[in-house]
């Protein structure tokens, strides 16, 4: 494929990752690509330690890939690898969410603070932040637990809260790293009804809805994407 396309939510070719160590290196990622378009939701599965969350941070700009001719990230079209940590920065504020296994919340702010933090990166007033927080929060079936530290909150909740975090300056690209695995099945599908459901009603006031990349170890979550990819050797293959 040539030439960045505004098409697409993400364009990744030919990425490499490898670690050197003093006695060996790694070759984790050996040429993997994925293109992912507008609104698709896409699952990586894989052994444990084929480089998955290696992946999924070079996709988010959070991680850099060797450095070899050929080798692009773009999110909507936004060219990340080579960029300046600023540019990377910047785009990764405005066009991607985060979701991770752990939650990753701030434990001293309350859950509506927690939502608004990606919207201090950008410009815009904080009123207006807060009112699509508590709109993000209420999706999320928490609009009784304003108040509450992460800490107060069960395991299934507080991704909720990382979800409607995730979803805050309205992304075009959301990448979650097993987003379930701390959950018990049922609960992993509430989270997912939840993702797959605020995606839609995003849709439905005219952000466009945000393409999906899930790593997940389970394939009735993965089952639920348009399509399941597999990190195998260090590249991607399309599951049968
Ligand atoms: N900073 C690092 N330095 C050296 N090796 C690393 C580093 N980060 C990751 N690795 C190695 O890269 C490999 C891939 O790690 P990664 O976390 O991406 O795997 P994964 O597919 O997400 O695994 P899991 O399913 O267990 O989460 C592992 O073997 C790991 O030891
Ligand atoms: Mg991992």
């Amino acid at each position: 494929m040539n030439g960045t396309n505004n098409n697409f939510a993400l364009q990744a070719e030919e990425i490499h990752k490898t670690y050197k160590l003093p006695k060996a290196t790694l070759r984790i990622l050996c040429g993997a690509s994925l293109t992912v378009a507008p609104g698709e939701h896409v699952a990586i599965t894989g052994k444990s330690g084929s480089g998955k969350s290696t992946l999924l941070n070079i996709l988010g700009g959070l991680d850099k890939p060797d450095s070899r001719p050929g080798t692009r990230v773009a999110i909507k079209g936004r060219k990340i690898t080579c960029a300046s940590e600023r540019l990377r920065s910047q785009v990764r504020a405005r066009d991607v969410g985060f979701v991770f296994q752990a939650y990753n919340l701030m434990p001293e702010m309350n859950i509506v603070e927690n939502v608004m933090l990606p919207s201090l990166a950008l410009p815009g007033n904080s009123r207006d932040s807060r009112a699509r927080a508590l709109h993000l929060l209420e999706l999320a079936g928490l609009a009784d637990r304003l108040s509450h530290l992460p800490k107060e909150l069960s395991g299934g909740e507080q991704q909720r809260v990382a979800i409607a975090r995730a979803m805050m300056n309205s992304p075009a690209l959301i990448l979650a790293d097993e987003p379930t695995g701390n959950l018990d099945p049922a609960t992993g599908n509430q989270i997912l009804d939840m993702l797959f459901g605020i995606s839609k009603q995003e849709d439905s006031e005219g952000h466009g809805a945000p393409a999906l990349v899930m790593v997940t170890h389970s394939t009735d979550i993965a089952g639920r994407c348009d399509r399941i990819v597999r990190l195998e050797d260090g590249r991607l293959v399309e599951d049968e």
